[in-house]
């Protein structure tokens, strides 16, 4: 349930926000072989809500958490963060230790726990790395705020002398959420984050982000590519398409009404939405290349609804009354009366 305040208080917005990767740093600025990562996204994480971002492997969603984390800057557009003291703050212009400040409140956690955690350092080190690093504590101090991190994400506190290969998948990806929180983050982004594990550990991973969530006023931007895994862990889901948010509405409408074309064939690949609705959409041929963009609806090569029209003008991202957007020149619930 959201508070009031919640409902209106956003903690961050990004607007049109673009991540090119080029090929080459010639005479000219425009790089027509570009790799439109990231290729104008809009959207508005409300405080103490779950923001769910999905699509296909290769749509952009790594390189958009990147951009919101500070770890790369954006080609243009705007990544604005409410700050403590209520005021937005555009991040992406910020620099050196002003960024390092504020990037205390923005988390990520990956898909691959094993991955970023240092194999020859404890528990108690990779934990209290943060804090050593952020001035926040040092010596026994830390060690007290590490054994607390240890029982939030339910691990006994004798694992602070054990090393990450002593560990599961599972409870790697507690060690590693307990580093994120380490700092005393506002907005967690998990990039995957159960991805990686069996469906019932998965699911107390999931428990864990919620009772997390209650317990500390977290936010949360989850990123995945399966929509099964936010239908009970999100309030919003925002589906992304080569580059582009082409829906979002909250997590309910998006699974009993999807407007786009995409969302509806996405769910369809949802095994508790098949047993529902009976049919299953294949969508035909593979994503296509961020390198080289279809024209017109980038979404057209592969929908069995696209026209000429869709084949030559790109649909432009609309709001409707009840605060959901899509992106389609035929919206699922207008072409289907
Ligand atoms: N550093 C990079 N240089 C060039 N292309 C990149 C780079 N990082 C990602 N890409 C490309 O950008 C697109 C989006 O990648 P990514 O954000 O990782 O997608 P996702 O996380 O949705 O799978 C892909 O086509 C990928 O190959
Ligand atoms: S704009 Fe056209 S091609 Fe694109 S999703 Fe809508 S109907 Fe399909
Ligand atoms: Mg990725």
């Amino acid at each position: 349930m959201q508070s009031a305040t919640s409902m209106t208080s956003p903690l961050l917005e990004i607007a049109n926000l673009k991540k090119h990767f080029g090929q080459s740093r010639g005479l000219f600025k425009y790089d027509p072989h570009a790799v439109r990562a990231v290729n104008g996204i809009s959207l508005t994480v409300k405080e103490g809500e779950t923001t769910a971002l999905v699509g296909e492997s290769g749509c952009g969603k790594s390189t958009a958490a990147k951009l919101i984390s500070g770890a790369l800057a954006p080609t243009s557009g705007d990544i604005r963060l409410r700050t403590r003291d209520g005021t937005l703050l555009d991040v992406a212009t910020l620099r050196g230790s002003a960024r390092k400040k504020l990037w205390r409140d923005v988390q990520l956690i990956f898909q691959d726990p094993f991955s970023s955690l240092n194999p020859r350092m404890t528990v108690r080190q990779i934990i209290a790395e943060p804090l050593r690093n952020f001035g926040i504590a040092r010596g026994e101090e830390a060690t007290m705020i590490v054994a607390d991190l240890l029982d939030r994400v339910g691990l006994q506190s004798n694992a602070m002398n054990r090393y990450p290969h002593a560990f599961s998948g599972g409870q790697r990806q507690r060690i590693g959420i307990a580093r994120a929180l380490a700092v005393n983050p506002r907005l967690v982004i998990g990039d995957e984050p159960v991805s990686a594990l069996d469906v019932s550990v998965a699911a107390q991973i999931l428990n864990l982000f919620q009772s997390l969530k209650r317990d500390l006023g977290l936010t949360y931007l989850l990123i995945t590519h399966d929509l099964s895994v936010v239908r009970h862990s999100a309030d919003r889901v925002a589906v992304m398409y080569l580059g582009q948010i082409v829906e979002e509405n909250t997590t309910a409408a998006l699974f009993s009404a999807p407007k786009h074309p995409y969302t509806h064939a996405l769910l369809s690949a949802v095994p508790s939405h098949r047993e529902k609705e009976k049919t299953r959409v294949v969508l035909p041929g593979e994503v296509a290349s961020a390198r080289n963009l279809p024209t017109g609806c980038a979404f057209h090569p592969r929908c069995a609804l696209a026209t000429d029209l869709c084949r030559k003008v790109t649909p432009q991202i609309t709001t409707g009354s009840n605060g959901s957007r899509v992106a389609c020149h035929t919206p699922l619930d207008e072409a289907s009366t």
